[in-house]
C-alpha cells in the first residue's frame, strides 16, 4: 500500500509502543498476579520470561510488521502465501478482539473511580466500605456497563484519527503525563508507616512458592504487559520508517514496560502492607486497596488524599487508554486492509462489537454470576484463554515463524536495517527464536496444562 501512514518520529514509535504495552496489565494485572503469586519469586520469574521471551519475540514481531508493511493477518499472508501461517495471524486479531472485550471493563472501572475520587466520595469510608462499595458498583448491571460504554467511544475516536494524529499525538501526551504521576506516587507510597513489609515483599523471593502455575503465570504476564503474541507490536511496527532501529526500540519498550510494572508494585505493595491489606486480594486489590491507602495516609490532610485518589485514577485510565488504542488499532486495521471497509466503518464495527461482548464480561461479575465454565465467569475465562493461552500460542508461533520459516535474508535485513546497524547480540537473538522461546513456551505448556 503506497499511502499507509507513518509515525512521523522516532520518539512517537517508542512512545506510542511504550503506550501499548503499558497499561492495566502492569498497574492492575501484574501486582495481583504477583500477589497472588508470592510476591518476588514471581517477579524474579517474570523477569527471566521478559529477557528470554519477550524481547525476542518482540523484535520478531516488530520485523514482520515492518517488511510486510500490513495488518497483522496479511502480513503471514505477504511473507508465507498460500500457507497455514496465516492462522497466527487472524488468531492475533481475535485475541486482540477478546482482550479489548474484557479490558475496556477494567478500563471502565477506571473512569468511575476518577469519578468518586473527583466528587470526594472517598472521605471517610472505612476498610469495609471500600469493599463493598466496590463489590457492589461492580456486580451493578448498568454502571459498569455506560463506563464500559464510554471508555470504547473514547478509543474509537482517537482511533478515527488516524496513526499519527490519532495515536501518535495521545501517547506523546499521555505517556510523559504517566511517568510523572507514577514517581510521585511511588514517593508516597514508600514512605507510608509500615511500608517497610511491603517492600520486603517485592524483594524477598520465597521460591518455595514457586510451581508450574507461577510459571504459566508469569509467562503469560510477560506476554500480556509487552503486547505480545497477538499482532499488536507487529501493526504498529507496520507504520515504522525504514531507519527505525528494531532491536533497540524493542529494547526501550522492554525497559520502560517493566519498569512501570515494578514500580507499580512499589505503590500498591507498600500501601497495601501498611494498611494490613492481604496481597492476594485479586482483581479488585486497586480498586479496593488504594482509595483506603489515600484516606488513611492523608486523614488529616483531606486535600492530599483527594489530589492523590484522583490522580492515581486518572493515571489508570490513561495507561488504560494508550493500550485499548492499540489493541483497537490491531483489529480495525484488519478489517479495513482485507475486507476494504473504510476505516471509520471499520473501527465502528470493532467498536460495536466489543461493546457487545464487553457487556457480558461486566455482567459476569454480577447478574451473570452463575454461568461458568469449568469454574470461571466469563470475564475469568477471557482474561485466562487470551493471556494465559492464545498468547503464548501466538508468540510460539510467531518465534518458529521467524527462526525457521521466513527468509534468513530478510531477517538479517530488517533487524540490522539492510547492514547499517550494528546489532551485538544478532545471533543470540535468532538462536532464541529458533529454539529457546519455542522449547521454553512449549515446556511451560505442558507442564502446567498436562499436555502429556
Ligand atoms: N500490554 C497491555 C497492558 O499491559 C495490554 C495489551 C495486551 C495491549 C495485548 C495490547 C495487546 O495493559
Amino acid at each position: 500500500m503506497s499511502n499507509r501512514a507513518n509515525f512521523g518520529s522516532k520518539l512517537g514509535v517508542i512512545l506510542a509502543s511504550a503506550g501499548s504495552a503499558v497499561g492495566l496489565g502492569n498497574i492492575w494485572r501484574f501486582p495481583y498476579e504477583a500477589g497472588n503469586h508470592g510476591g518476588a519469586a514471581f517477579i524474579f520469574i517474570y523477569l527471566g520470561c521478559v529477557l528470554i521471551l519477550g524481547l525476542p519475540i518482540l523484535i520478531a514481531e516488530f520485523l514482520i510488521g515492518r517488511h510486510s508493511r500490513a495488518n497483522t493477518a496479511g502480513a503471514y499472508q505477504k511473507l508465507a502465501p498460500g500457507t497455514h501461517w496465516r492462522w497466527v495471524g487472524r488468531m492475533g486479531v481475535l485475541a486482540g478482539f477478546l482482550i479489548l472485550s474484557y479490558y475496556s471493563v477494567v478500563a471502565g472501572w477506571t473512569l468511575e473511580y476518577i469519578f468518586e475520587a473527583a466528587t470526594n466520595a472517598f472521605t471517610g469510608k472505612s476498610a469495609d466500605d471500600f469493599i463493598t462499595s466496590f463489590q457492589q458498583f461492580s456486580a451493578s448491571p448498568w454502571r459498569p456497563v455506560v463506563w464500559l460504554v464510554a471508555f470504547l467511544v473514547s478509543t474509537h475516536l482517537i482511533i478515527v484519527k488516524g496513526v499519527e494524529k490519532g495515536i501518535e499525538k495521545s501517547s506523546k501526551i499521555m505517556m510523559p503525563a504517566l511517568f510523572i504521576i507514577i514517581l510521585i506516587l511511588v514517593g508516597c507510597s514508600v514512605t507510608l508507616p509500615g511500608a517497610g513489609a511491603g517492600i520486603e515483599f517485592l524483594l524477598k523471593p520465597d521460591f518455595s512458592k514457586v510451581d508450574g502455575n507461577v510459571f504459566l503465570g508469569a509467562m503469560g504476564q510477560a506476554f500480556f504487559s509487552l503486547s505480545l503474541g497477538m499482532g499488536c507490536l507487529c501493526t504498529y511496527a507496520s507504520y515504522f520508517g525504514k531507519d527505525t532501529n528494531l532491536a533497540k526500540t524493542a529494547f526501550s519498550v522492554g525497559v520502560i514496560d517493566t519498569c512501570v510494572a515494578v514500580l507499580a508494585g512499589f505503590i500498591i505493595f507498600p500501601a497495601a502492607f501498611s494498611v494490613g491489606i492481604q496481597p492476594d486480594s485479586g482483581p479488585s486489590l486497586i480498586f479496593i486497596t488504594l482509595p483506603n491507602v489515600f484516606q488513611q495516609a492523608f486523614g488529616n490532610v483531606p486535600v492530599l488524599a483527594y489530589v492523590f485518589s484522583v490522580m492515581f485514577y486518572v493515571l489508570l485510565a490513561m495507561a488504560a487508554l494508550t493500550s485499548t488504542i492499540s489493541l483497537h488499532e490491531v483489529v480495525t486495521a484488519y478489517l479495513h486492509e482485507e475486507f476494504r471497509f473504510s476505516r471509520g466503518k471499520a473501527a465502528k464495527m470493532v467498536t460495536g462489537g466489543c461493546i457487545f461482548l464487553g457487556v457480558f464480561c461486566s455482567l459476569s461479575l454480577g447478574v451473570l454470576k452463575e454461568y461458568t465454565v469449568g469454574g470461571l465467569t466469563i470475564f475469568d475465562l477471557f482474561d485466562f484463554v487470551t493471556a494465559k493461552l492464545m498468547l503464548p500460542l501466538g508468540g510460539l508461533f510467531i518465534a518458529l515463524f521467524t527462526g525457521w520459516y521466513l527468509d534468513k535474508k530478510i531477517v538479517w535485513e530488517e533487524i540490522t536495517n539492510n547492514g547499517t546497524l550494528k546489532v551485538p547480540l544478532y545471533r543470540l537473538i535468532v538462536f532464541i527464536l529458533k529454539y529457546i522461546a519455542p522449547i521454553t513456551v512449549s515446556l511451560i505448556f505442558i507442564n502446567e496444562l498436562g499436555l502429556l
